[in-house]
């Protein structure tokens, strides 16, 4: 077999070293040189996926490619209503959250629906994923469960047994025996999935690989992979509370920006119909420093409970801290009420969080954060059936959102009674049953939620 030669690219100035190092001869930049493979073998390795010649674009038939649904609604809808035959998909995730059990309740909803499937465990026993399956109800005899890290062994699996979806958990400790560096360095990691990717085109399988994201840079993440397969999940949450979040950051045959809400029990992960209760305190009387935000998370709104503490700060840059919601647009509310509705926070602490461990990125949530904070400065609560949403310019005007019909709605079914909304959107908004209070900037806004 080839041997496969390794070496240190510079990603600044394409400068190639035979040995890592700190600093690139080539440029003189740090940290620069991530390791390659040179491939002395010939022959093609891509998938070769359409016919070789230029044709017009009105001769190409358009087939939509035929899905395999796993049955799971929240799940379906992150793929963008299943799995596409063929296609290649990346699920990425902290350690421990809860990756494999995900996968394995997937990988038995298709085999109980006459498909054949491998799964693939590179990290765990047969056994141990046995003792997994048994526990959450997945065992079926489609279901076929290998214990192995060497590619040139899955890949003749994978030509035999040609099986409907094949799952690899982790990719990080798959290896390519004539491959020098270790599983789970770059080299490995990249060059696995490629070949990985090839095979499934090749044969029509469905793929998914499981890929850990880590903090630091020791073994290559998902990162590293995202370009090369067709959609990219990441399976997010709280360790330390039971719901988690599927979110689709990339796919080539579906939307994004999707989330599907589980929730972890003993006995596997369940579907959460009504997510946007998980996201608000069940007590929401008299909560100082909170206020719920009507957002909209990919094709569905849902109800998320912004909170926010100030507190003299006791050190002489005061410290400013955001989870969940966009950190930079956090320091810029705190910067408008300073500037614009003159509070003087210069002297405090602030903290910004999102309940529930969900990001929210979008700028609707501006008010939501500034509220949050003036209620926590002023120490007046929001009234408790109140929920606010817009966009905040510099300048302190309220902006119009999009969907914002659809976040008034979404706020009624949940009971609240009151929705401070931007003016420029009231025409798209049905007031019927709902309080309907349109603002056109901050200053109003914060005196309609009592908080000035
Ligand atoms: N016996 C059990 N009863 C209840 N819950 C369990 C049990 N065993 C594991 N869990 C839950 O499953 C989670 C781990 O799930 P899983 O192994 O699927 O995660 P993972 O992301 O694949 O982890 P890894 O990074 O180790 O591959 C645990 O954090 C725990 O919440
Ligand atoms: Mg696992």
């Amino acid at each position: 077999m080839a041997k496969v030669k390794v070496a240190y690219v510079c990603q600044h100035c394409g400068h190639k070293e035979p040995k890592w190092a700190g600093k690139c001869d080539g440029c003189g930049e740090f940290n620069s040189l991530v390791e390659e493979v040179e491939r002395a073998e010939a022959g093609p390795r891509r998938p070769v996926i359409a016919d070789d010649r230029p044709v017009p674009i009105t001769d190409v038939e358009s087939i939509e490619r035929p899905r395999i649904q796993t049955g799971i609604g929240e799940l379906d809808r992150v793929l963008g209503g299943g799995i596409v035959v063929g296609s290649v998909g990346l699920v990425g995730g902290d350690p421990g959250i809860g990756k494999s059990t995900l996968i394995l309740q997937i990988c038995s909803r298709i085999a109980a629906a006459g498909r054949k499937v491998l799964y693939v465990s590179s990290e765990e026993s047969v056994m141990q994923t046995k003792m997994r399956a048994d526990r959450l109800g997945a065992v079926h005899e489609n279901l076929l469960v290998v214990s192995e890290t060497n590619l040139d062994l899955i890949r003749k699996f994978l030509e035999e047994l040609k099986p409907a979806l094949t799952v690899v958990d982790s990719i990080q400790m798959i290896y390519r025996p004539e491959i020098p560096s270790a599983p789970g360095s770059v080299a490995q990691v990249r060059e696995c999935a490629a070949d990985l990717t090839y095979i499934a085109k090749r044969n029509g399988i469905s793929l998914l690989i499981v890929s850990h994201v880590t903090k630091d840079g020791s073994i290559a993440g998902p990162k590293t992979l995202e370009h090369l397969v067709d959609a990219v999940f990441y399976f997010e949450g709280d360790r330390f509370q039971t719901f988690r979040v599927l979110r689709g950051v990339k796919n080539r045959f579906g939307s994004t920006n999707e989330i599907g809400v589980f929730e972890m029990l003993s006995s596997g992960l369940r579907e959460v119909a009504n997510p946007s209760e998980l996201f608000m305190s069940h007590d929401r009387t008299d909560r100082v420093g909170s206020v719920v935000v009507p957002t909209y998370v990919g094709t569905r709104t849902l109800l998320v409970e912004i909170q926010a503490l100030t507190s003299r700060t006791a050190y002489p840059a005061p410290t400013r801290r955001a989870s969940g919601v966009d950190f930079n647009r956090s320091v810029l509310m705190t910067a408008v009420l300073s500037r614009r509705i003159e509070m003087d926070l210069g002297g405090s602490d602030i903290y910004v969080n999102a309940v529930g461990g969900v990001e929210i990125e979008e700028p609707a949530a501006d008010l939501g954060i500034a509220v949050a904070i003036a209620s926590s400065f002023r120490n007046r609560a929001v009234h408790p059936r109140t929920c606010a949403f817009g966009e905040v310019g510099l300048a302190a005007e309220i902006r119009g959102t999009t969907q914002a019909g659809q976040r008034v709605a979404e706020a009624k079914r949940l009971g609240f009674e009151r929705a401070i909304v931007p003016a420029d959107n009231l025409r798209a908004i049905e007031a019927d049953g709902i309080q309907v209070v349109p603002v056109r900037t901050l200053r109003e806004a914060l005196e309609e939620a009592e908080v000035m």
